[in-house]
């Protein structure tokens, strides 16, 4: 196991009363836990707002977060240099991680610089080396990013990660900006390098057929909580979560002539979210018991956080099912 999050909360205060005190809280992300195997790509699914980009900024470091800890190889992540090069993120959009001032070689260098990992004369030809892996010639070394595609971009972003030898890479929706065509080049590029510099990924998408195609097991996120989790041939192939359902009902797929039945009504907000089932207000299947929020507990080799699954009348010994 490379990376473990043990019930990990994200509180954004977003309210001062008149002597600065926060008196309301956004709350991003409920108690989430989950843990990631080494070689393993894990995918986070879930609509705009669910709270995926802010459990990546906790795994990356960047917040820190209310509750919970998250582990990086068994140990409580640190704001550690060592830590920090071996956890790596790539962004939707490329242009957040290349300065617009600075040309791709020293953007490529730049983690070399911070992290002493090479004498400066031999830099170069590391930069040359990285940029070869992901597909990019040396033409490109002295040329600043608006002079690049997006693909390119893109690509000059995950070499910047990958100079740095991570073992882990946040991959927080790196194609999402990127035409279809450019998008399957990336993708294929990052299964090629996970495959060779043995890497481990955490696949940030609202693609589901990107992460159908990529992940090994996925997490689908509403409202800050996990409401489905397991093998993405199960959750994807069967969903039985009424939230990964009406997910999939909302793709269109190629060749397929279905009609397109869309999520009903909006996420509610995070400032105030339902009481009980956080997906109570668009379910179409909510029932009384609803009103309270259901746990998360193992449901056909998968988790599941929604009544429908959970045969008991009374709530409190909902955690004793054993499903096997
Ligand atoms: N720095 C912040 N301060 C306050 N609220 C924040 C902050 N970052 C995120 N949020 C809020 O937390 C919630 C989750 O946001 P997050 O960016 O993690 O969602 P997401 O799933 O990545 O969405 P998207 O698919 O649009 O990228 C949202 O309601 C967002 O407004
Ligand atoms: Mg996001």
């Amino acid at each position: 196991m490379i990376l473990e999050l043990q019930n990990v909360s994200k509180r954004f205060p977003i309210e001062d009363n008149l002597f600065g005190k926060t008196t309301q809280f956004l709350r991003a992300v409920e108690e989430i836990s989950f843990a990631v195997n080494a070689l393993e790509i894990f995918g986070i699914v879930g609509e705009s707002g669910s709270g995926k980009s802010t459990i990546a900024r906790m795994i990356a470091g960047i917040y820190p977060p209310s509750d919970g800890q998250i582990l990086f190889k068994e140990r409580p992540l640190q704001p550690e240099p060592a830590i920090q090069r071996n956890i790596q993120m790539v962004f939707q959009d490329p242009e957040t991680a290349l300065d617009p001032r600075k040309t791709v070689l020293w953007s490529v260098a730049e983690g070399l610089k911070i992290h002493r990992l090479l004498p400066r004369a031999q830099r170069k030809d590391r930069v040359v080396q990285v940029l070869h892996e992901v597909g990019l010639g040396e033409d490109v070394l002295q040329k600043y990013p608006h002079e690049l595609s997006g693909g390119q971009k893109q690509r000059v972003a995950i070499a910047r990660s990958l100079i740095l030898q991570p073992e882990l890479l946040v991959l927080d929706e790196p194609t999402s900006a990127l035409d279809v065509s450019v998008q399957a080049q990336i993708l294929n590029l990052l299964l090629d390098l996970q495959d060779e510099f043995r890497l481990t990924y955490l696949f940030i998408t609202h693609d589901l057929h990107i992460v159908q195609h990529l992940a090994h097991r996925v997490m689908v996120l509403y409202l800050g909580h996990i409401m489905e989790m397991g093998n993405t041939g199960e959750v994807i192939g069967q969903p039985l979560h009424p939230y990964t359902k009406g997910l999939l009902q909302s793709v269109p797929q190629l060749g397929v002539k279905k009609s397109i039945t869309p999520l009903q009504g909006e996420i509610p907000s995070p400032i105030n979210p339902p009481p009980g089932c956080p997906f109570i207000t668009r379910c179409p299947q909510a029932f009384d018991k609803c009103h309270q929020k259901p746990p998360l507990i193992p449901h056909e080799k998968r988790l599941m956080r929604c009544f429908l699954y959970q045969h008991t009348s009374n709530p409190s010994s909902l955690h004793k099912i054993h499903v096997v």
